[in-house]
């Protein structure tokens, strides 16, 4: 489903962030991707989503070289994913029905469909209660899962998050990475930057560690259950 091959990026003033980084992630994995701060993290998803484009490489989301795809088709690709930031990122001025729906709105949903599909979605992360709201009624941890509602309201197969969780206490950052596991166990793959520790331990089947923009640990995290099973 993603595809680098020996992908470099060096943004202005000769700063590597991404040095010759290779690998392929299968549809439906459940990515962790860590390191500390500046090793690279957010440009390995921006790349993604073509938020950047490579100097170096190719990325193949899909089959598709979203490199090289034209500037028109890319919001085409980021329908396709579903994208979840740390500071939330949603628009204050509109509800959270209005948040949740803005794509199918600008994709001329109409407004019953609009609201059958925030209510099915707002039901999975628990904010049914809140459909009404305005951001600034609700918690951080209610905010991002707003958020994630937003990402995967349009039923995306693919989920990139850069530190959900980066604002939130020890308990709701574990509340939302049981979203994402949940999300996950649907079929979505998921790949999830994120600095704390606590995070890769528990949750996701694979870690990236990026350090100075190098790819310094691929390694599975846990064997699933249900593989566990399967090995017996
Ligand atoms: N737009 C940019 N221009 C120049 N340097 C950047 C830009 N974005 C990120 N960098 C640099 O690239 C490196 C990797 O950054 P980033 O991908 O944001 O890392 P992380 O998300 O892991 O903190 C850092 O050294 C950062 O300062
Ligand atoms: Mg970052």
């Amino acid at each position: 489903m993603i595809e680098f091959f020996n992908v470099s990026m060096v943004y202005p003033g000769d700063k590597v962030a991404l040095s010759e980084i290779s690998l392929r992630i299968p549809r439906g994995q459940f990515v962790v991707l860590a390191g500390k701060s500046g090793a690279g993290k957010s440009t390995f998803l921006r790349l993604i989503y073509r938020a950047e484009v490579p100097s170096r490489g190719q990325i193949l989301v899909n089959g598709r070289n979203v490199a090289s795809l034209p500037a028109k088709k890319v919001p085409f690709l980021r329908r396709t994913m579903g994208i979840v930031f740390q500071d939330f990122s949603l628009i204050e001025r509109k509800t959270v029905f209005e948040n949740v729906t803005f794509l199918p709105h600008i994709l001329g949903v109409d407004a019953r469909t609009r609201r059958e599909l925030a209510e099915r979605t707002l039901k999975r992360v628990g904010l049914l209660d809140h459909i009404d709201a305005y951001p600034a009624e609700l918690s951080g941890g209610e905010q991002q899962r707003v958020a994630i509602a937003r990402a995967i309201v349009n039923g995306p197969d693919l989920v990139l998050a850069d530190e959900p969780t980066g604002n939130l206490d020890p308990d709701l950052s574990r509340e939302i990475m049981r979203l994402f596991e949940e999300i996950h166990l649907e079929g979505t793959t998921i790949v999830l930057a994120s600095h704390d520790p606590e995070a890769q331990k528990e949750f996701g089947q694979r870690l990236l560690v990026l350090d100075h923009g190098r790819l310094v640990a691929d390694r599975p995290l846990r064997v699933m259950e249900t593989e566990a099973a399967v090995q017996g």
